[in-house]
């Protein structure tokens, strides 16, 4: 048992595993003041939920979610950025009606229909990876580290399809993407922060100028779209309403980036790590591929790889006993509510035959209920049924020390070492 009182979740044994500690908040103080941090930890199901569906209460303008830095530290992060755009609230942490309007433009382009659309494009980047294990030996085994040889490509490649960014930038995509997420939840130097912050700006410039040639040569693209979309910010005329400028732009672009990648990322690795330790999973679903969605759900509820998300108390107010005030930062703990045993039997146990496998958090509820939920889920999919035709099974190189990034907010394996054994091989 932890003492509350002492919890840091930068500890790096509770940023390895902290399902304990959660599971003990949930029980003793599930709104918790983290006294040290200036904020509030909510880790019950039902709190959670509350919280997501109260958005007069509970705001999501909480700016940057990376960790405050003591002297002159502000100062210097705040030069780098004055050298890009501003910095402008849209999706994530914007309020209604501001979100409402940002939304409903962006949900355009992330239809059923047009995520439908995309299953092709999936299945051949899945394949084409997949195949490059194997070109060099086929029919044999062989060790690879997936983080790097799938979990980070086929999200990478998805979305640069989906904003239209050549494959010769797609090293800097991921980059970009790295630096947009370096100081969130965890705690890092002036000096990185500074060199992640440059690269926001790289990935502004670069953006703002394909928005520029999209101007006099448009493209049948999302970019293109969201040039062409209208703001819904008064009662005026269509003709009236105003285009999205530069800042709004690159806001919307960023958060595809940085929200399409590194969660899908981390939802990917830890699936086959998962199906990798319960090999009565990988069986069933070899023996049959239409478990797949099922298995991702199941990963998603165990593996949350957003664990939690920032708001901002309103006003002063009362919660479960505790006394908020004004201003009070709040984290929502998605991963602690997704094993709240209330909900979940057996809450930290792989079972996708559960009746209620839908009603986990790892997308958030509510107005801000993730926008590429029905994009990385088709990613899980498509990757499952894919590694079921041509992986006869996944076993965990015993090298692995299983380490985590250290992010209390994203959290992700650094790498997992697997030894894949092709389909069709008689090893
Ligand atoms: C496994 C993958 C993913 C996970 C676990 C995840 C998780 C989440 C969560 C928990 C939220 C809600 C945050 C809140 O309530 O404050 C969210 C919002 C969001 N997600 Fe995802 N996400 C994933 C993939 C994606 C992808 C692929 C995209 C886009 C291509 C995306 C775009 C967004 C955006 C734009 C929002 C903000 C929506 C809004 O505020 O209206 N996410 N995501």
């Amino acid at each position: 048992m932890t003492d509350l009182a002492t919890f840091n979740p930068f500890d790096p044994d509770t940023l390895q595993c902290p399902f304990p500690h959660y599971a003990q908040m949930r029980t003793e103080q599930p709104v918790m003041h983290l006294g040290s941090m200036g904020m509030y930890l909510v880790t019950r199901h039902d709190l959670v939920l509350q919280i997501v569906r109260d958005v007069d209460t509970y705001s999501s303008q909480f700016g940057m979610a990376s960790m405050p830095m003591p002297g002159d530290s502000q100062e210097r992060i705040a030069a780098v950025i004055s050298e890009g755009y501003p910095r402008v609230p849209t999706m994530l942490t914007a309020d209604m009606p501001d979100h409402t309007r940002y939304r409903r433009l962006i949900s355009k382009a992330f239809t059923p229909k047009v995520i439908a659309e995309l299953e092709p494009v999936i299945r051949s980047i899945t394949t084409r990876l997949i195949d490059a294990w194997f070109a060099a030996d086929p029919g044999e085994s062989l060790d690879l580290e997936f983080v790097e040889q799938f979990g980070v490509p086929l999200p990478v490649e998805v979305i640069a399809h989906a904003l239209n960014v050549p494959d010769e930038r797609l090293a800097d995509f991921k980059r970009w993407s790295d630096d947009s997420i370096a100081g969130i939840g965890t705690q890092i130097g002036l000096e990185e922060r500074l060199e992640a912050e440059k690269g926001v700006n790289e990935f502004q410039h670069y953006f703002a100028e394909q928005f520029e040639l999209r101007k006099s040569t448009p493209q049948d693209d999302l970019l293109t779209n969201l040039l062409n979309a209208r703001v819904d910010d008064d009662d005026s005329d269509v003709a009236d309403k105003r285009p999205l400028d530069m800042p709004e732009m690159l806001s919307i672009v960023q958060q595809l980036l940085v929200a399409g990648n590194e969660t899908t990322t981390k939802l990917l690795t830890e699936t086959v790590r998962l199906l990798a330790e319960n090999p009565d999973q990988w069986q069933q679903l070899r023996d049959d591929p239409s478990r797949a969605p099922a298995i991702v759900e199941e990963a998603l509820r165990l593996s949350t790889p957003t664990q939690g998300m920032f708001r901002i108390a309103t006003k002063d107010h009362e919660l479960e006993g505790v006394q908020i005030p004004k201003g009070a930062r709040i984290v929502i703990v998605f991963a602690s509510a997704n094993r709240d045993v209330d909900l979940f039997g057996e809450p930290d146990a792989f079972d996708p035959d559960r009746d209620n496998l839908r009603d986990h958090l790892a997308f958030g509820k509510g107005i801000h209920f993730c926008l590429g939920a029905a994009l990385s889920r088709l990613e899980g999919k498509v990757a499952l049924e894919e590694f079921a035709r041509r992986v006869d099974r996944f076993e965990l190189d015993e090298s692995n020390d299983f380490g985590y990034h250290p992010s209390f907010l994203l959290r992700g394996l650094k790498r997992l070492d697997i030894i894949v054994t092709p389909a069709g091989s008689d090893q």
